[in-house]
């Protein structure tokens, strides 16, 4: 057998923990499918006497990084840390010092891919990050080896285990956001703090990272428009349900012509389609490709475990040999883009739900349908419950349109929204027909 393969882990938390865990529990395993052992020589930390999930010996935990990049058997470096500015440092130094990298960091790539892959390519080194979108879903590797004979023309993802959750619970108890919010915290699935699960930047990190394999475009995620999914009425998802739909929070692209068009949002999707029927905090990745057509990939998005495995199989790679001709090939953040340009949402084409409140007043319905007919939008259906007799309350009026242009229906809402029969500004979602 080979000699084996040096190992450092940087960061001990729920993932590095769970990569420890296999690469010690599982080493004869791991070593037939490696053709050499894996061998965990360091596990840098910041705190060396905190409980831990795993039992390390005591000789291989650290909080010195030096100890790690100076051991010349040290082949690999997995950065499982998280957060950007220290991270960015330990990658860099590392390809620097000539070990590879494995990192689960989605914020990270999302933000300094393309200083990160120049300096690998410089040091002539690999970077791995199989871990970094959808925890244990390969669909990474789905991407830039098994799809590698096509086109992606689509990509359609849940990406963020969270709003999937929070979503989930909404519209199967019809609970309110922050009543599912507090479940989630409760069972592990959300952070205190779950801004950036809600908000959409998780999810747009993810999507800058798939639109790089797929596309060859760098987006940065600020460049990635996107909603979240905190301002979800329960009114919206039992409308959604009145009309076969249910509503997902999408990380979404598409090529349009030699454009590519990247958005976050919450969609309504059909109830019968693949990816309404994905639940709970499972994350899941339907891709278009012009060879193989619609292709569904589905899993733990996230979690000890499932991310674990998508690190270990990174090192697999690294230590066959077949992640760096991967590497080499892929050319991933490079100059080299594949002509694509990132086009404005603004021009792409969808359908659209529109829930107004509307005063019970003539013309007022007239005066909406006008609105849209300027800029050229027909409605497909409309719903207005009826209010009861003599209720001068506002009541709503639920319109779906057909396909128009994104920068023409917020023109059309624009208008609406300053009508005098207009009591709330109005709630719309994109529709995935
Ligand atoms: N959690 C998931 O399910 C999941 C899924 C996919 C990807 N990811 C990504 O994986 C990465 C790690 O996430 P996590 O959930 O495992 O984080 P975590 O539980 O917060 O663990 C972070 C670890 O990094 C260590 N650390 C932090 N700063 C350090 C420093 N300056 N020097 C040395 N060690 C340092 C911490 O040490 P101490 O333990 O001593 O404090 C801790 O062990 C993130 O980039 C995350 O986005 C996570």
């Amino acid at each position: 057998m080979a000699d084996a393969l040096g190992i450092a882990l940087v960061g001990c938390g729920t993932v590095g923990a769970g990569v420890a865990k296999l690469l010690l529990s599982e080493s004869a395993r791991l070593a037939q499918r490696a053709g050499r052992s894996l061998e965990l020589r360091h596990v840098v930390v910041q705190d060396q006497h905190k409980l831990r999930p795993v039992e390390l010996p005591s000789s291989i935990l650290t909080k010195d990084l030096n100890v790690a990049l100076h051991d010349p058997h040290v082949h690999v470096i997995c950065e499982l840390m998280g957060g950007t500015t220290t991270a960015k440092q330990v990658v860099l130094e590392s390809l620097a010092r000539g070990k590879h990298v494995v990192t689960a960091n989605k914020a990270l790539l999302a933000d300094a891919g393309h200083e990160i892959f120049e300096a690998a390519r410089i040091a002539d080194r690999t970077v791995c990050f199989e871990a970094a979108v959808a925890g244990g879903v390969p669909i990474i590797r789905a991407l830039a080896e098994s799809l590698s004979a096509n086109q992606i023309t689509s990509i359609q993802a849940i990406l963020n285990g969270t709003s999937n959750f929070i979503l989930t619970a909404m519209a199967e108890r019809g609970i309110r956001y922050s009543q599912a919010l507090a479940e989630a915290q409760q069972l592990g699935f959300a952070e205190a703090d779950p801004t950036l699960d809600v908000d959409g930047s998780d999810a747009a990190h993810k999507l800058a990272i798939l639109a790089q394999i797929a596309f060859g475009v760098t987006a940065k995620p600020h460049e990635i428009e996107r909603v979240g999914i905190e301002q979800i009425e329960a009114i919206d998802i039992r409308f959604a349900t009145e009309l076969g739909y249910t509503i997902k929070l999408l990380a979404e692209a598409w090529v349009a012509g030699g454009h590519v068009a990247l958005h976050v949002a919450p969609v309504m999707v059909r109830k019968t389609d693949m990816l309404a029927q994905v639940r709970g905090s499972f994350n899941a990745i339907q891709l278009v490709g012009d060879v193989v057509g619609e292709t569904l990939f589905q899993g733990p998005g996230a979690g000890m475990m499932p991310t674990a495995s998508s690190v270990v199989a990174d090192l697999i790679d690294l230590a066959v040999g077949r992640a760096q001709r991967t590497f080499d090939v892929a050319k991933l953040w490079s100059k080299e883009g594949r002509g694509f340009s990132v086009e404005p949402s603004e021009k792409v084409r969808s359908r659209f739900y529109l829930r107004l409140m509307v005063m019970d007043q003539p013309g007022s319905l007239a005066d909406v349908c006008r609105a849209l007919a300027e800029q050229g939008i027909s409605i497909s259906s409309l719903v207005q419950h009826e209010a009861p007799e003599g209720n001068s309350q506002a009541v709503p009026l639920v319109i779906m349109t057909h396909y128009a242009e994104t920068g023409k229906f917020r023109a059309a809402v624009k208008v609406i929204d300053r009508l005098p029969a207009i009591q709330q500004p109005a709630v719309s979602y994109s529709v995935d027909d």
